[in-house]
């Protein structure tokens, strides 16, 4: 392991603990030695075995890459030394010492260190704020359309939120979107006003005729452009065959490229880099997709239904699809799930072409083919990150997106910084990570025609 893989931080924090540990254990023994009737077997036996606990932890954080070594060192090696501090206070109490023990570590380190380390200890473990799941078992008779919108809602951005992180539910949407007024930080539109705009679309003349015309077929998604009544079957709406807005949002969501934003598309706004919504990876249902559409299209006037125009989902609809407990899953994965699973569950195939993920064409991100590009990168004059070898260029690519901004050679410019989440380290256990950096490491282009 070379030296510069360790962050000094935590390298520096764990020789200290050790030194610490050892100073405690010394400070301990000396004054069993100044004070008659002290245990000095015994307190000396607690304090050695603790600086030996101590400094083994800190024999194995250089066996860690930097990635994991501040998760050891939160959860091992603050623990000792806060049961090192405990104990040590408890020694001074139960032999009625309190005073001899040097003021300053009394007041200053004892304190703060206890209470600096337990809010960040707490700070640090993922906080999970849980609203209470929409009931699946609502979607029978009693539904409202509050409920339903509310379903959507949660779709978009998931029943829980990590504290610091976007919350983002299965339909992934705020991966790329952002929602509210004036927020326009991203690379795809920002859906503030859609169901407004969702009206006034579908009579422009760009609509009617750009990229495709009415009537012509989108191949990827295998949808009729403009045709309401040609929708999947499961996915149609009753009623007037006339284009509305929900149409159009409908549209938006099962075939984007029928219609690209302006300046949102690739190969000149023909192609929409947007996921098919109802298809792998997201695969959102019939109902699931209705109450995107219906939360879509009452956002913007909290409390007020009435421009929503989706029906509620009927009993048998609830039937024919079981949606209870999809939402109510933290975005986890624990590394059993198989690779294609994980890497589906965490999005990544939204915005990345991954060779032997079966429906991995995303767009927004380079394709990933790292067995041939991270040796490239690391070599790159302007590569400042800290890796060495491909693992490790995949491990800090996923960590800390940033350390490296892939140049988007089609394009003639860097790809966008900042649009990857920095927030897959709280969604991985350190199995599933290893497992992902294993598979995304031999990922190279498939061969040639
Ligand atoms: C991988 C990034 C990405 C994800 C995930 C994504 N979108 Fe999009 N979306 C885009 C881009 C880029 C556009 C603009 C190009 C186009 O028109 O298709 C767009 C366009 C749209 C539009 C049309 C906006 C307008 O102003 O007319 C709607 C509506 C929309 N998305 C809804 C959604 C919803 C709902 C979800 C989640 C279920 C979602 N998107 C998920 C990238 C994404
Ligand atoms: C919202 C879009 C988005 C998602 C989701 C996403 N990425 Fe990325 N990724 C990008 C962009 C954009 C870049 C290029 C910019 C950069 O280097 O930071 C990138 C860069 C990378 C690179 C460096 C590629 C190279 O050739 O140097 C790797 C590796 C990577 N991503 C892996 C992943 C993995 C694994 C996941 C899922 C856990 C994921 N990404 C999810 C957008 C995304």
């Amino acid at each position: 392991m070379l030296p510069e893989q360790h962050d000094i931080l935590w390298t520096f924090m764990t020789m200290a603990y050790t030194l610490f540990a050892f100073y405690v254990f010394v400070n301990v023994i000396q004054h069993c030695r100044e004070n008659e009737g002290v245990n000095g077997k015994l307190w000396g036996g607690i304090f050695g075995a603790f600086a030996l606990i101590s400094f083994f932890e800190t024999v194995h954080m250089f066996d860690l890459v930097q990635a994991d070594q501040m998760t050891f060192i939160f959860q091992y090696q603050i623990l000792t030394v806060l049961a090192i501090l405990l104990v040590w206070g408890v020694f001074f109490k139960s032999q009625d010492i309190q005073n001899q023990s040097s003021p300053i570590i009394r007041a200053f380190f004892f304190w703060s260190t206890v209470s600096i380390v337990l809010a960040g200890y707490t700070n640090w473990l993922p906080q999970q704020r849980s609203d209470p799941p929409p009931k699946a078992a609502a979607i029978a008779e009693d539904l409202t359309m509050e409920e339903f919108v509310e379903m959507g809602r949660v779709i978009v951005f998931g029943a829980k939120q990590v504290a610091g992180a976007k919350a983002i539910g299965k339909g992934q949407c705020p991966l790329c979107h952002t929602f509210d007024p004036g927020d326009l930080s991203g690379r795809c539109p920002n859906l503030f006003g859609v169901e407004e705009r969702s009206h006034t679309r579908i009579k422009e003349d760009r609509y009617l005729n750009l990229p495709m015309k009415i009537g012509e077929l989108e191949q990827v998604a295998g949808i009729t452009k403009g045709k309401p009544d040609e929708i999947p079957e499961e996915y149609r709406r009753t009623g007037s065959p006339d284009l509305i807005g929900e149409d159009y949002l409908r549209e938006s969501i099962m075939c984007p490229s029928c219609y690209v934003v302006e300046g949102f598309g690739k190969d000149a706004d023909t192609k929409s880099p947007m996921p098919v919504i109802t298809k792998p990876p997201v695969s959102l249902s019939p109902v699931e997709a209705n109450a995107v559409i219906a939360w879509l299209q009452s956002k913007d006037t909290p409390g007020e239904f009435s421009n929503v125009t989706v029906p509620l989902p009927t009993a048998s609809d609830a039937v024919a699809e079981d949606t209870s407990d999809d939402e109510e899953r933290p975005v986890f994965v624990t590394g059993t799930e198989p690779i294609e699973q994980m890497i589906n569950t965490l999005g990544c195939p939204l915005c990345h072409t991954i060779p032997g993920i079966e429906g991995a064409v995303g767009e927004l991100g380079p394709k990933l083919f790292e067995k041939i590009n991270a040796p490239q990168r690391i070599k790159d004059p302007n590569y400042k990150g800290s890796a060495t070898n491909t693992k490790e260029y995949v491990r800090e690519s996923i960590l800390d997106p940033g350390a490296y901004v892939v140049f988007n050679e089609a394009e003639g410019e860097p790809f966008p910084d900042g649009l990857m989440p920095t927030t897959f380290s709280q969604m991985l256990s350190v199995q599933a990570l290893d497992k992902l950096v294993d598979f995304i490491s031999q990922t190279e282009a498939p061969p040639e025609g």
